[in-house]
């Protein structure tokens, strides 16, 4: 990721077993100063790769300290924030030392925040060990926590100095994790990139999505390109941009999305399955302003179920929903923008005030449709 006007840049690194690397690519990446690391993680991430994690940070000469937090987007909390925190300061971690986010989009936002606001900022280094978080959060320098209104409301850009990506933790990765994935994966691609979203689709249609890990593999560094990409031509997301390159554009189907996971209480989806929702409410908004043809928006449905089956929803109030929807922070000038389609694989940014709240509603009740 090359970011202009600013001195660093850093790599994505992307292939079978580069857990078994991370000291030699720590060493590479971080100041010659580092020397203790804040390895955080969750139970279940740390027992499947921490072992080796920790290994080859060791053999490369560095001191590690592994701290978990609880799985789940509940986790990303304030409460959560102040014990990382606590442990960093009780465990005398200093500017010259690094935190390691070793697990999914919770533990690389939760961790990526700490580090951004601890001592004005530690150097990171994502470790994202699911695919949403491979292609997407991980990548971009976006840290946050939730609040009880709504999702990723405190947080900063930091950016990390690295991105590891061992593509043999895929491997073990239960199929929701894969469904919230793909999700993510054809929204990059619906947002800005038509070939990305056919090569991705294409994939998702050939393999069922579930024995391909190698060619998952080509997907992921193709994924990152796009995002790397996208976020090089405006890493801060200027609230200003409303053009098809602006950053927000990979906030296609987060308006909805964002206000399932809080009306739920972030128990019932994975972030990338309400995603998957959000981009069908985007679509149907899209056709009825007469911005998208009717075979693309099937094109983009036919996409969402290719990703894989989602946790019902027609049991949710969209009165509720649409309440939630006005706290998005996507907000400008107290306006909430929309990123919508006029094709697949490329956005428009929307003013909230010319969607009817009829098209709004008759857009949730659709997609929320079983079997839609
Ligand atoms: N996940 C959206 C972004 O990084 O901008």
């Amino acid at each position: 990721v090359r970011i202009e006007a600013r001195p660093t840049d850093y790599e994505i690194m992307i292939g079978k077993g580069l857990i078994r690397d991370l000291g030699q690519i720590a060493r590479k990446s971080l100041p010659a100063t580092a020397s203790r690391i804040a390895l955080i993680s969750n139970k279940r991430v740390f027992e499947l790769f921490g072992g080796p994690a920790r290994q080859s940070l060791e053999s490369a000469g560095f001191d590690v300290h592994p701290w978990l937090m609880g799985e789940g987007e509940r986790y990303k909390s304030d409460r959560t924030l102040n014990k990382a925190l606590e442990f960093l300061s009780e465990s005398r971690f200093a500017r010259s030392d690094a935190v390691f986010a070793l697990g999914g989009g919770v533990v690389g936002d939760l961790a990526g925040f700490a580090a951004a606001v601890y001592m004005r900022g530690l150097p990171l280094v994502q470790i994202p060990t699911t695919l949403l978080s491979q292609i997407d959060s991980s990548v971009g320098g976006k840290t946050a926590i939730n609040t009880s209104r709504g999702k990723n409301l405190i947080g900063a850009f930091h950016q990390p100095h690295a991105v590891v990506i061992d593509t043999d933790t895929l491997v073990s990765l239960p199929r929701r994790e894969l469904t919230a994935g793909y999700c993510e994966a054809i929204k990059q691609g619906a947002a800005g990139d038509r070939a990305l979203f056919d090569r991705t689709l294409e994939f998702l249609s050939s393999t069922n999505g579930t024995d391909s890990f190698e060619e998952l593999g080509h997907i992921i560094a193709l994924q990152c390109e796009f995002k790397a990409a996208i976020v090089a031509g405006d890493e801060l997301e200027d609230v200003g941009r409303e053009d098809s390159r602006s950053r927000k554009i990979l906030n296609f189907g987060h308006t909805t999305a964002h206000a399932l996971e809080a009306v739920t209480a972030y128990k019932r989806f994975r972030h990338g399955e309400a995603v998957g929702y959000g981009m069908v409410v985007a679509g149907l908004i899209s056709k009825g302003l007469g911005l998208l043809d009717h075979s693309e928006l099937e094109l983009l449905t036919d996409a969402v179920r290719a990703c894989g089956r989602l946790p019902p929803c027609d049991d949710l109030d969209v009165e509720q929903i649409v309440e939630t929807l006005a706290h998005d922070k996507k907000t400008v000038l107290g306006k909430l923008k929309w990123v919508l389609l006029n094709r697949v694989g490329h956005a428009v940014i929307v003013d909230g005030d010319s969607i009817s709240p009829k098209l709004l509603r008759d857009s949730l009740h659709t997609a929320f449709r079983p079997n839609n």
